[in-house]
C-alpha cells in the first residue's frame, strides 16, 4: 500500500521539500511585455493541447505524493490560473490533503471580482494578486491588452470581502517604467491589510528581453520608501521566505521585497513547480524537468513516482540567482579573476 508519510527528503544542498507551485494553464488573458510579449505569444503562439494538461484528479495525486514528502504549501499558479475551467473543483479537492498548511493563489486579478467568493467557499485560505501600476495608462502599457487597472482593484476588494487574507500584491518594478510608481504603490496600500511585494525583474525565460539595467534594486526601493514613511526590518515568517519583509514604523502594516537579482535566496529555497503539462521543474530557471504525466499515464503505482521524486530531490543542486548574481556583479567578477585569473 502507498505510504502517506514518507518524512521529509534533502536536496543535495541539505534544503527540504515544503513547498508546491502548481500551474494549471499556460494560457493568460493577459500580454505583461515581461512575460508574455505579443510577438512571440501572439494570434499564431500555440498553447498546450487540453489533452496535454494534467486534469484535477492527476493533480490532486501528484500533490498527495508531494505532501507525503514535507509539501506544506501549495501555491496555484498559470498563466492566468483562474482561466482555467472549474479551478474551485480542484482547490477543493487539495483541501482534502493532510499536510497542507497553505493554500494560495497567485492571479493577474482580472477575473477575480467574478470569483473570490466561490474560491474561498471552495476552501482557497488567501490570493496574491499582480499589480504593477495604479496609473490605468501605465498599467495599460504593461499589461498590453488594454485592461483597466479599476477592474483590479475591483478583484483586491471582493478577495477583501470573502475573507482570502491576508492578500498580497506583487508590484514587479522595472526602471524607466513603473519605477516611479513605488511611493504611489506603497501609500495605496499602507493600512488596508494588503502586503504590497516589490520584486525585482528576473530574467525568466528567454524572451522577456532582460537587461540588468532594466532592474532596480530592493535596496534602492527600500531606501526611497524609508525617505518618505520610514520602515525598519522585520523576521521572516518562516524557513525560506522569497520576501523580506518590513514594516512601517507608524503601525500602518508591511511591506515585502523580492530581490531575488541582487540577494538572491536559493540557499533556502524548498520549492518545487509542476507545469500546467505535468513536468516537475526543481528550478524557476531550470531548462529541463521530470515529465511526471507520462507516469501517470502509463498506470505507474504511486510508490514509483514517489521514487522518483525523491531521487530528483535527493539530486537537486539548483542555485541558478546565485549563480548568476556572481557572474553579474561586476565586484564578484573582480574578484573570481583576481583568484582565478
Ligand atoms: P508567499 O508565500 O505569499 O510569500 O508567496 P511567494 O513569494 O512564495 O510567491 P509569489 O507567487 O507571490 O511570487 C513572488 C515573486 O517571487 C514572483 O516574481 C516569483 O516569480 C518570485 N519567486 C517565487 N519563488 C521563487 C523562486 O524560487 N526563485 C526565484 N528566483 N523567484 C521566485
Ligand atoms: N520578473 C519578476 N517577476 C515576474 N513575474 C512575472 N514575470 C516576472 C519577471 N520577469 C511575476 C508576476 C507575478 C509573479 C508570479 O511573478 O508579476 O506576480
Ligand atoms: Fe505573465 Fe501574469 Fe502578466 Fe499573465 S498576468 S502575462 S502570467 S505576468
Ligand atoms: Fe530556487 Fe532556482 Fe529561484 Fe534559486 S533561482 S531560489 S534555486 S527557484
Amino acid at each position: 500500500m502507498y505510504k502517506t508519510d514518507y518524512g521529509d527528503v534533502t536536496d543535495a544542498l541539505d534544503r527540504p521539500l515544503r513547498d508546491l507551485r502548481v500551474s494549471v494553464t499556460d494560457r493568460c488573458n493577459f500580454r505583461c511585455t515581461y512575460c508574455m510579449p505579443k510577438e512571440v505569444f501572439g494570434r499564431g503562439y500555440q498553447f498546450l493541447p487540453r489533452d496535454l494538461l494534467l486534469t484535477f484528479e492527476e493533480i490532486t495525486r501528484l500533490a498527495k505524493i508531494f505532501t507525503a514528502h514535507g509539501v506544506e504549501k501549495i501555491r496555484i499558479t498559470g498563466g492566468e490560473p483562474l482561466l482555467r475551467r472549474d479551478l474551485e473543483q480542484l482547490i477543493h479537492m487539495l483541501t482534502k490533503l493532510d499536510g497542507v498548511q497553505d493554500l494560495t493563489l497567485t492571479t493577474n486579478g482580472a477575473l477575480l471580482a467574478k470569483k473570490a467568493q466561490t474560491l474561498r467557499d471552495a476552501g482557497l485560505q488567501r490570493v496574491t494578486v499582480s499589480l504593477d501600476s495604479l496609473d490605468d495608462t501605465v498599467f495599460k502599457l504593461m499589461n498590453d491588452v488594454d485592461f483597466p487597472v479599476e477592474r483590479v482593484l475591483e478583484g483586491i476588494e471582493a478577495a477583501k470581502e470573502a475573507g482570502l487574507y491576508p492578500i498580497k500584491i506583487n508590484m514587479v518594478v522595472r526602471r524607466g517604467l513603473n519605477e516611479d510608481a513605488v511611493i504611489e504603490m506603497a501609500r495605496f496600500f499602507r493600512g488596508t491589510d494588503c502586503i504590497l511585494r516589490f520584486i525585482e525583474f528576473m530574467d525568466v525565460g528567454t524572451t522577456n528581453g532582460w537587461k540588468l539595467d532594466d532592474v532596480v534594486p530592493a535596496a534602492e526601493i527600500i531606501s526611497k520608501i524609508h525617505q518618505e514613511l520610514p520602515i525598519e526590518p522585520v523576521e521572516a515568517s518562516y524557513r525560506g521566505e522569497v520576501a523580506k519583509r518590513y514594516r512601517y514604523i507608524d503601525g500602518q502594516g508591511e511591506i515585502g521585497m523580492i530581490s531575488s537579482v541582487t540577494q538572491p535566496f536559493c540557499g533556502d529555497c524548498t520549492r518545487a513547480r509542476l507545469s500546467a503539462e505535468g513536468v516537475l521543474y526543481t528550478c524557476l530557471f531550470a531548462t529541463a524537468g521530470h515529465n511526471l504525466r507520462e507516469l501517470l499515464r502509463e498506470n505507474r503505482a504511486d510508490e514509483e513516482i514517489a521514487d522518483l521524486l525523491r531521487n530528483i530531490w535527493a539530486a537537486r543542486r539548483d542555485r541558478y540567482s546565485e549563480i548568476r548574481t556572481a557572474e553579474t556583479t561586476p565586484g564578484h567578477k573582480v574578484e573570481m579573476s583576481h583568484i582565478g585569473g
